[in-house]
């Protein structure tokens, strides 16, 4: 018997016949109004342009071969490898963060900035930063919206005070209301508040922000939704480490193994209380709206992941059709999953991905009606590369060793009682791993046993294949952009996500 996870049942489905900005087929369900008259247009810069009313005259950025100095020079060759690509972005980021993590107290301080140490992959923020450039200068208005951003940088790099409101590090609350203190603070901690935008000062920078978004073609408040959206992705590994009981993470100890428990989830909450404050200035509803909804997913999932494979229900199997006999697993199995997979790790690079272009001018209120399908584009293109992301963690837990992931591996998903993609493929071919996963594993050497099984599975092997249809879907969602050199990278970054290793 072969079942198939959810995706497959696209499979079967007629893609779009012609063009560019035709949806993919997933976005055609998520598009309520699509436009005919640019579903005709032709996969070039110029289709867009010319589709687009008041379009044609601009230079979208996205469409300019030589538009960003991220992708200039030796481009075919950083193209293969974004991460090379975006090294100088990741080098601001990671000391960006730190800034926007800056604590009085010694001990949160350490720990808030603990994995931002080590060199991480920085997936979702590149995929921010290259997103933002694909699509960057296709709504209307685009170089006002440049400019202003510039003009805000300036003052600020001169020293202005009396800054903006377009200003991303403008405080929206006087001061003494923002940052009023506790009276049992520590001194060290009054003097880091007597500044209240210190740590939010970008750290400096040989070249100017001012004149490097001409240059990158980033606008400060999409390389702050960057910085957000890695500091809630490490929030919640800060977190998971706890939930998980990690001993390593990023080829080092683990958070909670050097400073415990208690301080990790304190440290977690910290950054997710920085990573408000950062947003509630990027001057988008829609956009806090998008990463708030995050926020409850990623514990909605991690919920879903904690209490078994069948919602509501306590068993494993309860709902399989007969507990332990069940021959395996049910649709209804497969799709808990899969809405899990999505809820803890898609989520947060769909809905990044998507609030990134409202930042860039395609907001429900910017009044660019074509907005909205640049927004599904991103989202489609997010979700699928998320999923196949997480389907692609899940086989590595049996296929490499915790040397090569530099966290815990070799099954460790089993030893946390948990059936990913390979144990449910693997069911389907050997029904006695059906008692184990109801039991979570807990027998004695159910590990050992459920790892031997599912090695001799095909289940590594169709989890990597419902990962290729993931990074297809999210390919084929690309196609809805005009090309430039960033949604060739976004699509070998699609590609690549299949072939990692760690
Ligand atoms: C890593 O999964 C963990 C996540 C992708 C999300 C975890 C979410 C929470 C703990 C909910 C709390 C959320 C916030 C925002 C504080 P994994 O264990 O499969 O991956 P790993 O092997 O890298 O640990
Ligand atoms: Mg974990």
């Amino acid at each position: 018997m072969s079942r198939t996870l959810p995706i497959s049942r696209l499979r079967g489905r007629a893609r779009p016949s012609s063009s560019l900005l035709q949806l993919p087929t997933e976005l055609q369900k998520l598009s309520s109004s699509p436009t005919s008259s640019l579903r005709h247009a032709s996969p070039s810069r110029s289709a867009w342009t010319s589709a687009i009313p008041g379009l044609s005259s601009a230079t979208p950025f996205a469409s300019t071969s030589t538009s960003s100095s991220l992708l200039a020079g030796s481009s075919k060759v950083a193209l293969q490898d974004p991460l090379k690509l975006l090294g100088a972005e990741m080098g601001l980021l990671r000391s960006n963060v730190q800034h926007l993590l800056g604590s009085g107290h010694p001990a949160l301080d350490t720990i808030a900035k603990y994995y931002f140490q080590a060199e991480g992959k920085h997936v979702r923020p590149m995929l921010i930063l290259l997103m933002s450039q694909a699509t960057n200068g296709l709504a209307p208005g685009w170089e006002q919206r440049r400019d202003q951003a510039a003009a805000a940088e300036l003052k600020r790099e001169q020293g202005d005070e009396g800054l903006g409101g377009d200003d991303i590090d403008e405080p929206l609350s006087p001061p003494s209301v923002l940052n009023d203190q506790n009276p049992s603070m520590l001194a060290s901690a009054k003097s880091f508040f007597s500044d209240p935008l210190a740590s939010l000062r970008p750290a400096p920078t040989p070249t100017s922000i001012a004149q490097s978004i001409h240059q990158t073609h980033l606008l400060p408040s999409q390389r702050r939704l960057a910085e957000i959206t890695e500091m809630i992705h490490v929030a919640s590994l800060l977190h998971d480490d706890v939930i998980d009981l990690a001993e390593t993470r990023r080829s080092a100890p683990s958070a909670p193994s050097l400073f415990g428990n208690k301080l990790s989830i304190l440290a977690g909450d910290f950054l997710l209380a920085r990573a408000s404050l950062a947003l509630s200035r990027l001057g988008s509803n829609e956009v806090v709206e998008l990463v708030a909804s995050v926020l409850a997913n990623l514990v909605e999932g991690e919920v879903m992941q904690m209490k078994g494979n069948v919602p509501g229900k306590e068993g494993l199997l309860a709902g399989a059709g007969g507990g332990s006999t069940a021959k395996g697993p049910t649709p209804e199995i497969f799709d808990h999953y899969m809405k899990k997979t999505y809820l803890k790790t898609a989520s947060l690079i769909a809905k990044s991905t998507r609030a990134t272009t409202i930042l860039g001018g395609c907001g429900v209120k910017q009044g660019w009606a074509e907005g909205e399908k640049v927004k599904d584009i991103a989202y489609s293109y997010g979700r699928n590369l998320g999923i196949a992301f997480q389907l692609v963690d899940d086989m590595l837990d049996f296929t490499a060793s915790a040397a090569q992931l530099g966290k815990p591996g070799g099954g460790a998903d089993l030893k946390l009682g948990l059936a990913t993609a390979p144990a449910l493929y693997a069911w389907e071919e050997f029904p006695e791993l059906g008692a184990m996963i109801e039991r979570k594993f807990a027998g004695e050497d159910d590990v050992e046993q459920a790892r031997h099984l599912i090695s001799r599975s095909s289940g590594a092997e169709r989890t990597a294949a419902l990962a290729a249809e993931h990074s297809k879907l999210a390919r084929q969602a690309l196609e809805g952009l005009p090309d430039s050199e960033a949604r060739t990278a976004l699509d070998n970054m699609a590609r690549d996500t299949l072939s990692r290793k760690k």
